[in-house]
């Protein structure tokens, strides 16, 4: 199967990250190569990127994808929560990073990797498939209390306590081995009132689970806050969020950096600076434009947000 996936705002993406066609970018979501690709395309051949993801089908994929370009780019298999360790040793400066965050279309539509509601398949989830902690494991082994506080945290689920009693109560029985299992549980505990409209009713509890299993909202945060050390002075980071408590977080950042705060993850040890890190170039976020919804609308829910290194 062609590892296919439509990038999102890719005119946007361009034209917001690349100010230097001789630079270095670093692409820390690769997935298809989509944008990879056109940030090759458009930097020449004296520029370079550095693409990295934690799903290894995804830095094999590019490889053939990108073949063209053999001498201006490198892939990285790794998880750009450790985006230091990563970079060290690779590149001295980096003129632009950009994050495209959460799955592919070829992750979610792998009915094997068990991302999504609408496809039987194992509970699996992992973004790395060398992973130990699978959607299995947190369903079936998570204590009830810590089950609905994800759920509810990371999904803003509403129903997140009656979610994680019915399905402490199923398996009790027996395990909840599949997707469709899990999203039958799901329905079952919503009231049917509350199910009729709106999204997919399992469309939350999925979203949560996934964060839960690849820790993305702490992968997020702790990339963000190192990349301000790599950046030449007027490098950009760009980030395409697709929800609330994606796109809450790299506000969040940014306003600190903005405001000469650096913390660690988690918000921890802020420090505050005399001089800001980065200026805030999109005051509000940008949003696809309506023709890309239609052609693609997966793209519907994205938000792009630029901050420029001071
Ligand atoms: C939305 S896709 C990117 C699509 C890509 N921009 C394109 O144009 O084809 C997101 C990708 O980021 C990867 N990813 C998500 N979180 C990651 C992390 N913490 N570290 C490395 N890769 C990650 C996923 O495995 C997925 O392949």
């Amino acid at each position: 199967m062609e590892y296919g996936h439509k990038s999102v705002m890719l005119a946007e993406v361009l034209q917001q990250l690349i100010s230097n066609t001789r630079g270095i970018f670093v692409d820390c979501t690769l997935g298809g190569a989509g944008h990879t690709k056109a940030i090759l395309e458009t930097i020449g051949a004296k520029g370079f990127v550095l693409g990295i993801d934690k799903d290894i089908r995804a830095i094999n994929a590019a490889k053939e994808k990108l073949k063209d370009f053999s001498q201006q780019f490198s892939l990285i298999h790794g998880d750009f929560r450790y985006l230091d360790e990563l970079l060290n040793s690779k590149v001295e400066k980096v003129d632009g990073f950009l994050f495209d965050l959460g799955l592919s279309s070829i992750q979610l539509d792998a009915s094997e990797r068990g991302f999504s509601y609408k496809k039987e398949g194992p509970l699996d989830m992992r973004m790395d498939l060398e992973q130990k902690l699978t959607a299995y494991d947190v369903v079936n082994s998570y204590e009830k209390k810590a089950l609905s506080s994800l759920v509810y945290q990371y999904g803003e689920e509403k129903w997140a306590s009656r979610i994680a009693g019915f399905i402490v109560k199923t398996r009790e029985r027996n395990p909840i081995k599949s997707t469709t299992d899990l999203v039958d549980v799901i329905k079952a505990a919503i009231p049917a009132s509350a199910r009729r409209t709106g999204p997919h009713p399992a469309k939350r509890t999925f979203q949560a689970i996934r964060i839960e299993v690849n820790e993305e909202l702490k992968a997020i945060e702790s990339a963000l806050w190192q990349t301000v050390k790599w950046l030449k002075v007027g490098g950009r980071i760009v980030v395409i969020s697709y929800h609330s408590l994606e796109d809450r977080i790299t506000k969040k950042i940014f306003k600190n950096l903005a405001q000469g705060f650096m913390c660690e993850a988690g918000f921890k040890n802020c420090k505050g600076f005399e001089e800001p890190f980065v200026e805030i170039v999109t005051k509000r976020p940008l949003r696809p434009k309506e023709e890309e919804i239609i052609e693609n609308p997966r793209a519907r829910s994205a938000k792009l947000r630029v901050a420029e290194r001071k």
